[in-house]
């Protein structure tokens, strides 16, 4: 097993830090602002907050105004081709307000540019992008951005870095009330159709103790929902050489004094063992809900995709689940149209939607990646027929999720608001334990914490309800 080196930011960075400091000085008159936006999944958004806790420390505020931001970072995913697009076409956007002030610096990272053929392109045409960089190396972004202010190098390029742990960067969280924790770092897994392990590199474990402190100081500062990360939790520790490292880390999580939930993304159905579920339905913290991505519900469809389970096992720890928690609720991420895939097979997907009975799933069209194997593979089925298939899916799922929501009415659930519903400014939304939304007439000293709400209606995707005290 390769052993990963955790390194301290600081150390490599502090020279940097304060050589930024001075010209920054020099350079602006009024503090400088930052704009960073991050695209796709949760872990990406807790590297975008790492990035903003270094631009704070050297001295950016942050702005949500990206015209008036002095520097400008896009933090990108390259999961599916249209979120890539999505980014290409920003670019196009912010580089026409470079247009209108020179000085303003742009950034492009995350992981997009870490695909050999996104970051020739844009070399050759965004030469007025001043820094790229990938996700291994955000802990030298005080040394890069030295290099782009002191215009040392006309683009500067840093990617495809060795693969480390760099702890102790300063973060700027995006919530006061959840946090999230990165556990690991990359995936082993090379499932076929997936770029994540070329763009992110092999999995990497956070130190046992690391995030148990982490925990409990966001607890001790008031954090009511710790998320722990990684794009696969349930093997977390394994190349520490720990043991059931998951399910202890969760016992030893849930040991911390304080009021607070744990939640956790993402599960891989292939190393969630019962062994976990037992511990979990001894957790009061953790919350007694499952991300379980099952991708396709047909057995050769599985094998192509190399997810080392098939539908036996899946159904199997889905029922011990439900057996040992009894109101446990399951998400699901499902890829629909994977190459060769026919409709029987698709099918095959619908029956398992059917029987899981998922509170919600995530669905997507297959999208062709550069460098996986599924991208040699022959797909004949035209895009119109998958988007049918899609649809014959998230219609299914709309009726499961109205009928699985209908059932709360009447009942009292412990909420955790989070913040004003965006439609209208009377109303806040918060979270059940089994991640279901629910909304509430506001009463802004209720947000952030945990209230007890009785359920009076449910659509399918909120349930709405009446504080009870
Ligand atoms: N095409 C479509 N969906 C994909 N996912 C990952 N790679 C692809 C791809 N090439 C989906 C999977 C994964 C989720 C995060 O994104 O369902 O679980
Ligand atoms: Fe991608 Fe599979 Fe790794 Fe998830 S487990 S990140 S789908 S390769």
């Amino acid at each position: 097993m390769k052993k990963f080196f955790t390194h301290e930011y600081i150390d490599t960075q502090i020279v940097f830090i304060e050589k930024c400091k001075e010209l920054l000085k020099e350079k602006y008159k009024k503090i400088p602002k930052f704009y960073l936006h991050s695209y796709g999944c949760q872990g990406n958004v807790s590297e975008g907050e790492k990035i903003e806790g270094i631009l704070n420390q050297i001295g950016f505020m942050k702005t949500e105004n990206v015209e008036s931001a002095d520097i400008v970072i896009l933090n990108t995913c390259a999961i599916r081709e249209k979120a890539q697009e999505k980014v290409f076409s920003n670019i196009g956007n912010i580089l026409n307000l470079k247009m209108k002030n020179k000085e303003k610096i742009i950034g492009i990272c995350g992981c997009m540019v870490q695909q050999e053929h996104v970051k020739n392109r844009i070399e050759t045409n965004f030469k007025e992008i001043n820094l790229v960089f990938g996700p291994h190396v955000i802990h030298k972004l005080p040394e890069m951005l030295y290099n782009v202010l002191l215009k040392i190098k006309k683009q500067y390029i840093d990617i495809n870095e060795k693969e480390n742990i760099e702890e102790n960067i300063p973060i700027l969280r995006g919530s006061k009330i959840k946090a999230l924790v990165p556990i690991s770092y990359g995936c082993n897994n090379f499932c076929s159709y997936c770029i994540v392990p070329y763009v992110k590199g092999r999995e990497r474990s956070r130190d046992f103790n690391v995030i148990l402190d982490e925990v409990k100081n966001l607890v001790e500062s008031g954090y009511k929902e710790i998320m722990l990360l990684g794009q696969n939790v349930n093997s977390y520790g394994i190349d520490l050489d720990l043991k059931d490292g998951f399910a202890n880390l969760l016992y030893e999580i849930n040991k911390i004094k304080g009021d607070f939930w744990v939640r956790f993304m993402t599960s891989h159905p292939k190393d969630f063992s019962k062994k976990l579920v037992d511990v979990i339905s001894t957790c009061d913290k953790v919350c007694k809900h499952f991300h379980l991505p099952i991708q396709s519900g047909c057995d050769r469809i599985l094998k192509e995709m190399n997810r080392k389970y098939d539908k036996k096992r899946y159904l199997e720890i889905i029922e011990y689940t439900k057996e040992k928690i009894k109101d446990a609720t399951f998400t699901t991420d499902i890829i629909v149209g994977f190459p060769g895939e026919t409709y029987e097979e698709f099918k095959e997907t619908l029956d398992i939607v059917k029987r899981v009975e998922y509170i919600s799933i995530f669905n997507f069209i297959f999208s062709k990646r550069v460098g996986t194997k599924a991208e040699k593979m022959q797909d004949l089925v035209p895009k119109e027929e998958k988007t049918r298939w899609i649809n014959e899916l998230i219609d299914m799922q709309n009726e499961i999720s109205l009928k699985l929501n209908k059932k709360y009415v009447g009942k009292e659930e412990i909420v955790l608001f989070e913040g004003l519903k965006n439609t209208g400014e009377d109303f806040m939304v918060g979270r059940t334990d089994k991640n279901i939304l629910v909304c509430c007439e506001k009463k802004e000293d209720r947000i952030g914490k945990f209230c007890r709400v009785k359920i009076k209606k449910a659509n399918r995707t909120m349930l709405e309800g009446e504080l009870v005290d």
